[in-house]
């Protein structure tokens, strides 16, 4: 059957459904300070995001400036894609940060948080948004639409993890860099903070939305099979981390702004590493 002009027509403005919340930006029945919580989030992620995009992508190029002292590789640099000739007006923080920046702005609850503190998408819930909202497209076109990446970029992310747990040996001199002042084993605070920045960016990808329904999503039965029950074992733990997906969402992205920073206050002398060390 040919479809008629009729069907074919489409309205030239699709309205999003209402909602139950009182029409009207930040108009509620709601008591408490909702607001609070949006707004802290805003300022944090605002202040962070804004750090490493300057840090990772333009201080090298402009200042020149290390982004490994001592053994001490900055998270955003890691894996270094670096060569000899390489242009100086070329970060490598920009080679790979794409990634990391890629997967945090499509997951589940950073969309969730920036939709509500900066586009007031809504507020909060049960807290009325922009009449004018009901006439955005949210994921159904350009450029949200690309939020459906996530999952290919939860692929991606593993890698620099990867690379991150790595950086953990030099940290600690079990495998010294070349540029070790004292290539003896040791503990520093640049390497605990390494060390607890990995840990958290390790639980912030395995909580992952996404993850957990590629383990344990597109089955019918959890039991008919000796892999199922391993899927679905799996499933548990990852559904357990993800319960927490917001606090491993905060804290990594904290840690990850306090690793480079320690490692810019080491290279510009403002610190010295408190260490430990042992061996010969
Ligand atoms: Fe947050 Fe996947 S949903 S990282």
């Amino acid at each position: 059957m040919t479809a008629g002009p009729e069907t074919l027509a489409r309205p030239s403005t699709v309205l999003k459904p209402a909602g139950t919340a009182t029409p009207g930006l930040g108009r509620t029945r709601r008591l408490d300070r909702w607001w609070v919580a949006p707004t802290v989030q805003g300022l944090l992620f605002t202040i962070c995001a804004a750090y490493l995009f300057i840090s990772g992508i333009l201080w090298t190029p402009i200042f020149g400036t290390a982004y490994e002292v001592d053994g001490y590789l900055s998270p955003l640099f890691s894996p270094l894609i670096a060569w000899k000739d390489m242009p100086t007006w070329l970060s490598p923080g920009l080679l790979i940060l794409w990634i990391p920046i890629g997967f945090r702005a499509t997951c589940y609850y950073y969309r969730k948080a920036y939709y509500r503190f900066y586009f007031a998408d809504p507020p909060g819930c049960a807290v009325g948004e922009p009449r004018v909202h009901r006439r955005f497209a949210l994921e159904n076109a350009l450029p949200f639409i690309l939020q459906n990446l996530h999952r290919y970029l939860l692929y991606l992310a593993f890698i620099p993890l990867f690379f991150l747990w790595l950086d953990i040996l030099p940290a600690f001199n079990i495998v010294p860099s070349a540029d070790a002042a004292d290539p003896r084993f040791r503990v520093g605070v640049g390497g605990l903070l390494l060390l607890v920045n990995v840990i958290l960016l390790t639980g912030y990808s395995l909580s992952c939305h996404s993850l957990r329904h590629l383990v344990g999503g597109k089955i019918d039965c959890f039991s008919c099979t000796q892999a199922r029950r391993v899927r679905y074992t799996l499933w548990q733990r990852l559904t357990d981390l993800n319960r927490n997906h917001m606090w491993w969402a905060w804290s990594s992205l904290i840690t990850v702004t306090l690793a480079d920073v320690y490692v810019r206050l080491l290279d510009a002398g403002v610190v010295t590493d408190q260490a430990l060390r042992f061996g010969q």
